[in-house]
């Protein structure tokens, strides 16, 4: 038997009826860059997440880039996150010029641990970027109470979290600025690139839709007066007459555009009505591993005060290569999330960082084998993935 790590094909089937027309009526509208479409998700999201402000762009990368601009991070700032995640995590960090420091996880949900965090703030310190990995929450009363302590802000990357909750509240609504990605692999994924950053603060949220599209306009004005202080007015740059809009052309703020494309939108907009079920099918078959999966196995574990989304089901074994061999020999698709750690990635070499710094981190990147999860993997398949993990220790 072949059992594939994830299946794409088979959730298109499933949604097929829906998402055909819906895209269809996108391409008639021909109102393909914002637009009614792009409009109904982010109204939809805010009320799924219970949040103010649902603020869509090109994808999760860009929504961290966006939120971190947002929160007033600058260059020579530091921001405080987590080394074992995927590189867009510290990438984006790195991209507005701020430094990423990062602090140990713990290894028991492989998130940041916040006793880790408390010792890594200094003056430049601006901001704390946790990410919900695996769809398993932070804690986040911790996190939040360092973060309330020291003045910093939250910035979450729940790229993979979309219907993770913490304390009864959706994931996305648990900080001050959270970014989602729409990968199709992700639970809630679009058919190409999507992302979106969540706030209840208007003012973030009006800097959010002035930097995604060019710091531009009366918006793009007030944006800039809300990070760099005096008025909108202040920086209007030309005189008009006659009715013509005086801040037409005109550009504030070094933005970029990152825009969700309106067909991405009707097909989240569908899904999004299916992920508190794609949630519950993920939940059965981490149930049925956690039940099944003999006890040779280091298995996941979630926060009681949180529910986990279970983006992926992840082991860890001191014999990860041997058990993701035999997997692959016997028709199991296995994923290593993620085999480096940040602070060792080539791209960071500029940091400092060394091997033995974070040693939680490293001995998770050493250790973690993800087994297929997605919601239309069948029982069969389920059963099969159970016998030929146990026949490795057996073995
Ligand atoms: C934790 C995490 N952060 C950020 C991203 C970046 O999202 P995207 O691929 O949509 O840019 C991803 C997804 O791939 C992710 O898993």
């Amino acid at each position: 038997m072949n059992v594939p790590f994830f299946d794409l094909k088979r959730q298109y089937a499933a949604i097929r009826a829906e998402a055909e027309p819906a895209v269809l009526s996108v391409m008639e509208s021909c109102g393909y860059i914002g637009g009614a479409a792009v409009e109904a998700f982010e109204r939809r999201f805010a009320e799924y997440l219970q949040v103010r402000h649902a603020v869509s762009c090109g994808n999760g990368t860009e929504a961290l880039v966006l939120a971190l601009r947002a929160c007033g991070v600058r260059p020579g700032d530091e921001v405080i996150t987590t080394p074992f995640s995927f590189f867009a995590t510290a990438e984006a960090i790195a991209s507005v010029g701020a430094k990423p420091v990062f602090a140990d996880i713990s290894l028991s949900d492989f998130n940041l641990d916040p006793a880790g965090v408390a010792e890594k703030i200094t003056p430049k310190t601006r901001a704390i970027l946790p990410v919900h990995l695996f769809g398993a929450p932070c804690d986040m009363d911790a996190l939040g109470e360092i973060a309330h302590r020291h003045g910093l802000r939250i910035i979450e990357d729940a790229a993979q979290a979309a219907g993770c909750e913490y304390r009864g509240k959706k994931v996305g609504a648990t900080a001050d600025v959270s970014c989602f990605s729409f990968y199709p692999t992700k639970n809630l994924g679009g058919m190409g690139d999507g992302g979106m950053v969540t706030t209840g603060d208007a003012e973030i949220a009006l800097i959010l839709r002035s930097l995604r599209e060019h710091g531009a306009g009366k918006r793009g004005a007030e944006a800039r007066a809300l990070l760099d202080g005096g008025t909108a007015e202040a920086v209007v740059l030309r005189e008009t007459a006659g009715g013509v809009d005086p801040y037409k052309y005109c550009n504030s703020l070094i933005g970029y555009n990152s825009r969700l494309d309106a067909m991405q939108a009707a097909v989240l907009s569908v899904k999004l009505g299916h992920l508190d079920a794609y949630n519950a099918d993920r939940a059965k078959i981490a149930a049925y591993y956690s039940q099944n999966l003999c006890d040779a196995v280091e298995k996941p574990a979630s926060r009681p005060e949180g529910r986990h989304c279970w983006h992926q089901y992840v082991i860890r074994t001191a014999q990860k290569e041997a058990l993701c061999s035999f997997l692959n020999a016997h028709g199991v698709g296995v994923g290593t999330f993620y085999p480096i750690p940040l602070h060792l990635q080539k791209a960071f070499d500029g940091l400092g960082y060394s091997k033995g710094q974070l040693p939680n981190a490293e001995q998770a990147a050493a250790e973690t084998v993800c087994l297929p999860i997605f919601p239309e993997l069948t029982e069969e398949e389920q059963a099969y993935v159970v016998r030929q993990v146990n026949a490795f220790w057996e073995s």
